[in-house]
């Protein structure tokens, strides 16, 4: 999650704007006089289901809880989210001058790019790398693979590669920084990985990041890994990313392994699609990554510790990642390295029969229950119904549901009865709680990507002959803060290269991933269009949604008649409105149609 929707998650938009104005309750939604115009009559309105607002009045315009603050305040967006995190308690990770990092940063690259090629030719080549070779061909790995993965030796030597990256230009320092070189306490300094197998470790656009090292025998540590460094984020880290992306878009699918020579294994065998999580358990930042190539993701898991795996983090996966997650199961014992190599068609079975990590929870605690005992159904309704309201997909939590409901022999209506109670107990607490803030979040929707909103931008940051379609658009259509402002930079921006120069570094992230997103090449100011109709189509409809909810409220709770009439009419406009956007989307169908 970036800063910026963590600082939205715990911040309360009914606080914030309170703060502006007065609020009083009508129906789920809160109305006051608009802070920004001045005005008789409340058109100002907040809705905390979606934390956010719209002002019917004069300002006929809406937004989020930065919006607000920035309206109000007259402040830039990257103030409104250094306001708003120190009341929220978050704190913005600090970056130095954005040339000055990227040049050492790209030093640090060119480092390890360097250390890799070093000890790829000690490996391939020299007298030393000897043992190491016979070891990469004990272990059955390819020619092919030792230089896909530019697999490599490190001399049994202190200062062999020190010396060799210092003739080469390097400092002493830098070295130290990208974690090849260790300061000692007496003052020295010697190389880190010494007598090992090198593993490069590369991002997704190929740069080498770090390294993994392993003996070449039984001594420990088995791996040595580079150290966090400005370059090496592990948490972030998927080895094999690069060699596996195009696969994994074509077959719109990854499969996640845990080690170094499980994925290389398994590429040597056709599986082009395998990356790995590092033997550790995969994070957010990680799924963010793969979320950018496929949202069909296959979890290979130890025999030993997969159930409680899929049971701790199997639903937050999918949340996360927004699509269904699969798993297979590894025989007792063995890594994927072993199973492929024994047999790539077993794996290949395995493959094909993964299911979903929920059914796999589900059978798993069936298989330890007898559920033709009362207590077991109860068990199985404790253990099994909290992770089936977890999911927020809501077809798929029905479908849980349904198959929750069946394997104990009860009602659907009686498991919905339980969740309603769980439910009012948590509320019941999260009130009693309601100062601290992780509990004011639990009650929110997660901010999940925005693929409409991103298309969009990404379509014309990357193309900028697309860029008059901007006109096209206004800033209310985007809902998520990074997008919309994303969006009014560029809008105001000549140059595109300009954007990342103009906008607060909090959005630097999200500005590189739209820049890069891969994108189709035919058709684009056709994709564009239809894009940005479908979007005004979105927000009409939000908007004439919103409407309809406070028209409804006020009706109840008696507003005056001139106000009524007044929001009534501004909702025929909406109407209008979108009934061009049918109009013209349908034209474009037929002439679609025609062109074959
Ligand atoms: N790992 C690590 N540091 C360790 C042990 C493991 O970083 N001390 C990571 C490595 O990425 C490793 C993965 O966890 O590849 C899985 O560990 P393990 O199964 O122990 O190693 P394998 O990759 O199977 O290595 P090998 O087959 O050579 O024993
Ligand atoms: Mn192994």
């Amino acid at each position: 999650m970036s800063v910026i929707d963590e600082v939205k998650q715990r911040t309360d938009i009914v606080e914030v704007a309170s703060q502006y104005t007065t609020l009083t309750k009508t129906g789920r939604n809160f109305k006051g006089l608009c802070p920004f115009h001045s005005e008789k009559h409340p058109s100002f309105f907040i809705y905390p289901e979606q934390q956010s607002w719209h002002c019917f009045g004069a300002c006929s315009t809406g937004g989020d809880v930065y919006s607000i603050v920035m309206k109000k305040e007259g402040t830039s967006f990257g103030e409104a989210l250094r306001l708003l995190a120190q009341r929220a308690g978050v704190t913005i990770p600090t970056r130095a001058k954005p040339g000055a990092d990227k040049e050492k940063n790209e030093r640090l690259y060119q480092a390890n790019e360097a250390a890799a090629g070093y000890f790829h030719h000690l490996l391939v080549n020299s007298p030393a790398g000897k043992r190491a070779r016979n070891y990469v061909a004990q272990r059955g790995l390819s020619t092919k693979s030792i230089s896909d993965f530019q697999l490599g030796f490190s001399p049994n030597s202190w200062d062999a590669l020190k010396k060799y990256l210092m003739e080469r230009g390097y400092s002493e320092s830098e070295l130290v920084a990208v974690g090849l070189v260790i300061e000692a306490e007496s003052g020295g300094s010697h190389d880190r990985f010494r007598n090992r197998l090198m593993f490069p470790i590369r991002d997704i656009r190929g740069r080498t990041t770090g390294f993994g090292a392993r003996a070449l025998d039984d001594s420990m540590p088995k791996y040595t890994n580079s150290p966090e460094t400005p370059v090496f984020d592990k948490s972030s880290c998927l080895y094999g990313i690069d060699t596996a992306r195009e696969a994994i878009r074509q077959q719109d699918r990854a499969v996640i392994v845990e080690g170094y020579t499980d994925t290389i294994t398994a590429h040597q065998n056709g599986f082009s699609n395998v990356i790995a999580s590092m033997g550790t358990a995969i994070t957010d930042k990680q799924i963010s990554i793969l979320k950018k190539l496929t949202w069909n993701t296959v979890f290979a898991l130890d025999a030993d510790t997969a159930g409680e795996e899929a049971t701790l983090r199997g639903v937050s996966y999918e949340n996360t990642l927004g699509a269904e997650v699969k798993v297979i199961i590894l025989p007792q014992g063995k890594d994927p390295d072993e199973v492929i190599k024994e047999s790539p068609e077993n794996w290949q079975h395995l493959l094909d029969e993964a299911v979903p990590i929920i059914d796999y929870t589900f059978n798993r605690v069936v298989s330890q229950l007898d559920l033709n005992t009362a207590r077991d159904k109860s068990t199985a309704v404790d253990r099994l119904l909290p992770i089936t309201t977890e999911v927020k997909d809501v077809v798929r939590q029905a479908h849980y549901l349904q198959k929750l409901a069946h394997l104990v022999g009860v009602s659907e209506r009686r498991l919905e009865m339980v969740i309603e109670k769980n439910k009012s107990s948590q509320v019941r607490a999260r009130f009693r709680a309601a100062k601290e803030p992780e509990a004011a979040t639990g009650a929110r929707q997660p901010l999940l990507a925005n693929p409409l909103e991103e298309y969009c931008l990404a379509l014309m940051l990357q193309y900028p002959e697309l860029k008059a379609h901007s006109e096209e658009l206004l800033p209310e259509y985007f809902e998520n803060s990074e997008n919309r402002e994303i969006f009014n930079t560029f809008r105001q921006t000549k140059d595109v290269n300009k954007v990342k120069d103009e906008i607060d570094n909090a959005i630097w992230e999200h500005l590189d991933y739209l820049m890069t997103k891969n994108l189709p090449s035919n058709q684009i100011e056709e994709k564009l269009s239809s894009c940005i109709l479908r979007l005004r189509e979105r927000f009409l409809r939000s908007l004439e949604l919103k409407k309809g909810a406070i028209l409804a409220s006020e009706a109840e709770t008696g507003g005056t008649p001139a106000e009524l009439t007044k929001l009534e009419e501004q909702g025929i406009d909406v109407s209008v409105q979108l009934r061009e956007v049918f109009i013209q989307r349908s034209r474009r169908g037929q002439k679609q149609r025609r062109e074959g």
